[in-house]
């Protein structure tokens, strides 16, 4: 490969809790993880063939948001293994090429958190002012900021510490208390956490929350309605932007590393200024995709936009779905889902796929009396389906989260073999780009494209590529000009089909073809 490692490659996405299980607890821990990384790369064409991946929290922590409330940023949740186990994960992951990036969650910590237990002890502690303390206003919380999770009525983001008779702000649950990011020595703290771990030789991090960090000084109420122009007070504050220089500074004293941050500023126009001058994190998520219905002309705008606007120094990067999103196959149903893969993994920019997607796993519908999240987001987070033994493989003992229902039938190894699985395109997918200059770093240029069709051309050193994505269900042709071949298409038996000038496409067929 010729660019930077995370320009170039693919990215997995894996939710420890439920990606393998190595000692029957019914949770998926890191030697599970271990184990199945010949799945992920193991040099040959059998694996997915990506090059690195993302692990969600291990760290200790009481669970109370599956990890993303962290109450020792430096261990791993006994839960999930040891230290030892992580290390060896990593450099197993190493040898086979791939790279791995841990998840800072750097906006709060655990209410367990031995930061929190101090600040909270008293007013006159020195870690008081590490998170965010107010008196009550009129008898009730500081302001009006809202937090994410919680019911409408019961959303406030200030939790009163009846001791202390203060507010604390927690953007998240009332048990993840916000940082004070004003705070030099939180500031100092964070950065001993992710040293901690590059020493450790991770190569750098996927940023929890990455536009929130800073909240006004003032504590000054929203606006009431969220008309444009009027900023809130929590959220993406300009200062975030000095701490993403910092950390960038600080990843740079190593090697190689880089940082991908969670920003989900809706706005393209928005989202690009979290490149700074490719002084800030690496990318930012792009979530654009997760928020469009299924249609060409949508799709088309959020590529031509971001392509329109990112600066030269900055990587785009595209990703369907993680783990507080449904599903594609969910959202798009079974054959769209091919042509969004297909998309996801021609475009311009860093593919980042969440696991199970390469099957086609779908959300699984949670009976109530196995809800354990606080957010509705089960149903895209249920166990791996690796095979059609008991829990699909995940499990010997009971699974955290129900197994799906059709986990005897959509596993990896009923689609190894099979050349029409999800699997094996997902395989030819990922092996298509990583041995095409073209599609992992070439130029991106929309082509004309009937209705419901979003086409476009990549292009490096000569080798030039068309791509055409069929959304609608009516037969389509793309004009390509010359002659060309089709290399893959979501319909394996047009693999190969020869093209004179126009790309044919059946109803919801995508397809990638070389030009001559
Ligand atoms: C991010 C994570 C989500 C978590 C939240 C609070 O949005 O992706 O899973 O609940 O932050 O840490």
């Amino acid at each position: 490969m010729s660019g930077p490692w995370w320009r170039e490659g693919v990215f997995y996405q894996i939710y420890p809790r439920s990606f393998q299980d190595s000692n029957g607890d019914g949770i998926g821990d890191l030697l599970g993880i271990t184990r199945r990384l010949d799945h992920l790369n193991d040099g040959s064409p059998r694996s997915l063939g990506i090059q690195a991946i993302w692990l969600s929290p291990f760290y200790r922590s009481p669970m109370k948001d599956f990890g993303y409330d962290v109450s020792d940023y430096r261990d791993v949740d006994p839960i999930f293994g040891t230290l030892d186990d992580f290390d060896h994960l990593l450099e197993e992951a190493h040898r086979r090429g791939v790279r791995v990036l841990v998840d800072l969650v750097p906006n709060h910590t655990s209410d367990q958190h031995p930061w929190f237990i101090a600040s909270r002890s008293s007013r006159s502690d020195p870690k008081r002012d590490w998170y965010v303390w107010a008196d009550p206003r009129n008898g009730g919380p500081p302001n009006n900021w809202r937090a994410v999770f919680g019911s409408a009525e019961k959303r406030s983001a200030w939790t009163l510490d009846p001791a202390s008779g203060q507010y604390y702000l927690h953007h998240f649950l009332p048990e993840q208390p916000d940082l004070n990011w004003w705070n030099e020595d939180v500031r100092r703290a964070i950065d001993d956490v992710m040293r901690f771990w590059l020493d450790r030789g991770v190569d750098g991090f996927r940023i929890d929350v990455a536009h929130s960090l800073v909240k006004d000084k003032l504590l000054r109420n929203n606006p009431r309605l969220f008309a444009k122009r009027r900023p809130r007070h929590n959220w993406e504050l300009e200062e975030v932007h000095e701490i993403h220089r910092r950390w960038r500074r600080l990843l740079d004293e190593y090697d190689d590393r880089m940082a991908v941050g969670e920003v989900s500023t809706r706005k393209l126009s928005d989202l690009v200024r979290y490149y700074g001058n490719d002084d800030e994190l690496h990318m930012p998520f792009n979530f654009n995709f997760l928020r469009q219905p299924w249609k060409a002309e949508r799709f088309r705008a959020v590529v031509e936009e971001w392509e329109r606007r990112l600066p030269a120094h900055a990587w785009p990067d595209y990703t369907l779905t993680n783990h507080d999103r449904s599903r594609a196959t969910s959202r798009y149903g079974p054959r769209n889902a091919r042509v969004a893969a297909l998309m996801l993994l021609t475009l311009r920019g860093t593919p980042f796929i969440y696991y199970g997607e390469e099957i086609g796993m779908t959300d699984v519908p949670i009976p109530p009396e196995r809800i354990v999240d606080v957010d509705g987001r089960d149903p895209e987070r249920t166990p791996m389906q690796w095979d059609a033994t008991a829990n699909a493989g995940f499990t010997t003992g009971r699974p955290w989260l129900p197994v799906a229902a059709d986990a005897e039938q959509v596993n990896v190894a009923a689609q190894r073999d099979d050349p029409r699985s999800m699997f094996s395109f997902y395989r030819q997918l990922i092996a298509l780009r990583q041995g095409s200059r073209a599609l992992r770093s070439g130029s991106y240029r929309s082509l004309p494209a009937p209705r419901e069709v979003f086409a476009y051309l990549r292009e490096a050193n000569g080798e030039r590529y068309a791509v055409a994505l069929n959304f609608g269900d009516a037969p389509r042709l793309v004009q390509v000009g010359g002659s060309a071949q089709v290399t893959l298409s979501t319909d394996p038996s047009h693999d190969a089909r020869a093209v004179s000038g126009a790309i044919h496409l059946d109803p919801a067929e995508g397809a990638v073809a070389r030009l001559a």
